[in-house]
């Protein structure tokens, strides 16, 4: 500390500020490029390839977007040369010729005001020092040796422990009703309904979260048997957002080694096995799923991204949610992998077992996000029939729109082509948009374009060919067979005129021959469907009945737009149009 305890008066600061410039400061010990107004460089405060720390010379501020450090040329030197504000003051002062005034009657009074983090930092130096003093202690030093891990790694998280007993923490703060305030809003206490307050944490192993700063800002605490639960956390509050936050990214951020890959695992053990092993990088969601903000926040430090979850039911289901949300971040500079561990292991558990060599190439080979996408997609839907093939597509299809423009994003669509047997033309559906005018010439209305009838009319003939009964499925459509225009349309309108005189299939193929018609289309169709199962063929029929409605409703809108174009449509057909159009989008079917 500084030997100044006064409070130093604001005026002061003032025209210090005023008299110094934040730009030749920093650039004392960071090297700083022009760029337009500000100035940039890689931060100084985390690791990162690009520069995205500048310096505004108008605003005399900084600010770090890669880890949101940021500040006037005071904090700077606070935090960089980690100097407590007096100091830090004083330092300036002296560039300049100043002395720093003290004013005797505010030093009498002088308090230091109390934030956050510093008491939580406090309590995380509290329990550290539980951890190699209390008598209690054996029990916990023990569980962690157990565990496999060594002081040093203990010591890197500022691993601690949480005694016996319901007021550890709280008469080591009794009399400090300030610290005692914030220990009740960050949750470390617990006000009970008789109104005495109580340690949230007991008999516990407790793992400080730190920010990117490296402040405290809650905790998570185990339990050293099988007792439930087994983590409790710190509730939420003004310091601590369990959406924004990850256990391990300061250490990471901090560690001497560079890294380009960063590993999500599950639990704090994890990370810390997996830093003890010589992995960095490696940091954990706080017992949530991960967010948007936590992937930005990755995504910033590094392009490679490799989720490691559980082996079990919970992992997969996380990874797939991970899979979800990580789509949008997905440009071609960018690579993600999953890697599954084997059921029963979690990373902590895989790699003492088998080696950080082992757990390397693990990750290394993780297996890529196509992969596990359509593997995940064909496992839910399989593509074991038209109909199923149609909706695999139109499912694949809205995720990978998330992706943003680009070649992953057209690599994607050309594997789903493959996949369904289809092309990217017709996967991507949707795409490509299309403006039309509403009758009345105002609204204009993004629409995707008809979808291509295909071999969907020949296909649902086959299956009634091969089912007659499925007959009475086209009933309560909105559009009839006769308004649909499609390459087999026709044998199929026929099929559903001949079904009405209740002929057997035999005979219905006869009828068709005899009215002329070419059935080598329905024949290779037939075949087609000839290794569907038979309860899977109401649902297939359905399937394609409803792709041939979209067609003709497409049909039918088409036609009334056309007729709007030079004569007023009646009521009825502007009511049909309106309801057809907004139903494209929605709509568009393979
Ligand atoms: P795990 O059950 O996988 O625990 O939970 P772990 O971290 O591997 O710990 P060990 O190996 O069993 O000791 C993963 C994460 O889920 C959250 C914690 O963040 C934990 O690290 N969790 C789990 C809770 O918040 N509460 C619980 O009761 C359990
Ligand atoms: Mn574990």
């Amino acid at each position: 500390m500084s030997g100044s305890g006064g409070r130093i008066p604001d005026s002061f600061i003032q025209s210090l500020l005023s008299k110094t410039d934040i730009v030749s400061v920093i650039q004392e010990s960071v090297k700083l490029k022009k760029n337009g107004s500000n100035y940039s460089a890689c931060c100084p405060f985390h690791q990162e390839k690009t520069p995205s720390f500048t310096v505004s010379p108008t605003k005399q501020f900084y600010h770090c977007f890669g880890c949101g450090m940021h500040g006037d040329v005071i904090r700077f030197l606070m935090d960089y040369q980690s100097l407590s504000f007096v100091d830090a003051v004083e330092r300036l002062a002296g560039r300049i010729g100043l002395t720093v005034p003290k004013d005797p009657l505010e030093a009498a009074k002088a308090q230091v005001k109390l934030t956050t983090t510093m008491v939580l930092n406090r309590c995380a130096a509290f329990y550290a020092e539980k951890l190699k003093h209390h008598p209690e202690a054996k029990t916990a030093v023990a569980y962690l040796k157990k565990r496999g891990l060594t002081g040093k790694v203990a010591k890197q998280f500022q691993i601690g422990f949480a005694p016996s007993g319901w007021d550890n923490l709280l008469s080591f703060f009794q009399g400090d009703n300030g610290a005692l305030k914030i220990l009740e809003e960050t949750g470390l206490i617990i006000k009970h309904p008789q109104g005495r307050f109580y340690d949230r944490f007991r008999e516990r192993i407790m793992f400080p979260i730190r920010d990117r700063r490296g402040e405290v800002i809650g905790f998570g605490a185990r339990v050293m048997d099988k007792s439930q639960p087994k983590y409790l956390n710190s509730p939420e509050s003004s310091v601590f957002q369990k959406g924004h936050c990850m256990y391990g990214l300061y250490e990471a951020l901090h560690s001497k080694q560079k890294w380009q890959t960063a590993i999500v695992v599950e639990g704090y053990l994890d990370v810390v096995a997996l830093v003890q092993m010589g992995v960095t990088g490696v940091v954990a969601t706080l017992g949530t799923a991960i967010t948007t903000h936590h992937l930005s926040a990755l995504f910033n430090l590094v392009d490679e991204l490799v989720f490691c979850f559980d082996g079990d039911k919970a992992g997969q289901g996380a990874a797939w949610k991970a899979l979800q949300l990580v789509l949008s971040f997905l440009t071609e500079n960018r690579q993600v992998r999953f890697v599954f561990l084997p059921p029963g292991e979690d990373p902590d558990s895989y790699i003492r077992q088998y080696g950080a060599a082992s757990f390397k190439s693990l990750i290394n080979n993780g297996t890529s996000l196509s992969a596990y996408f359509f593997a995940t997609l064909c496992e839910q839907i399989v593509p074991d029939s038209v109909d199923s093939r149609a909706h695999l597509a139109s499912v694949a299809r809205s995720m990978i729109e998330r992706i943003p423009q680009g070649i992953f994003k057209e690599m994607m669509f050309e594997q789903l082509a493959k996949l369904v047997a289809s092309t990217p033309q017709v996967v991507r559906g949707g795409k490509a948009f299309r403006s039309y005018y509403s009758p009345k010439g105002q609204t204009k209305i993004k629409v995707a374009p008809p979808p291509k009838p295909m071999e969907t009319a020949y296909i649902a003939s086959a299956l009634l060919l091969r089912n007659p009964d499925l007959y009475g499925a086209w009933e309560g459509r909105s559009v009839f067979p006769s308004q649909i225009e499609a390459p087999g349309m026709e044998v199929f309108y026929q099929l559903m005129t001949l079904l009405n005189a209740n002929l057997s299939a035999v005979q219905l193929r006869e009828k068709l021959h005899e009215a002329g018609f070419e059935l080598k289309r329905l024949v290779e169709s037939e075949a087609k469907i000839a290794l569907l199962p038979e309860t899977g063929l109401e649902a297939e029929f359905i399937g394609a009945l409803a792709r041939l409605e979209v067609v003709g409703r497409e049909q039918i809108a088409e036609k009334l737009l056309l007729k709007a174009k030079n004569m007023a449509l009646t009521e009825e057909e502007k009511q049909k149009l309106k309801e057809f159009l907004q139903s494209r989008e929605s709509n568009n079917s393979v």
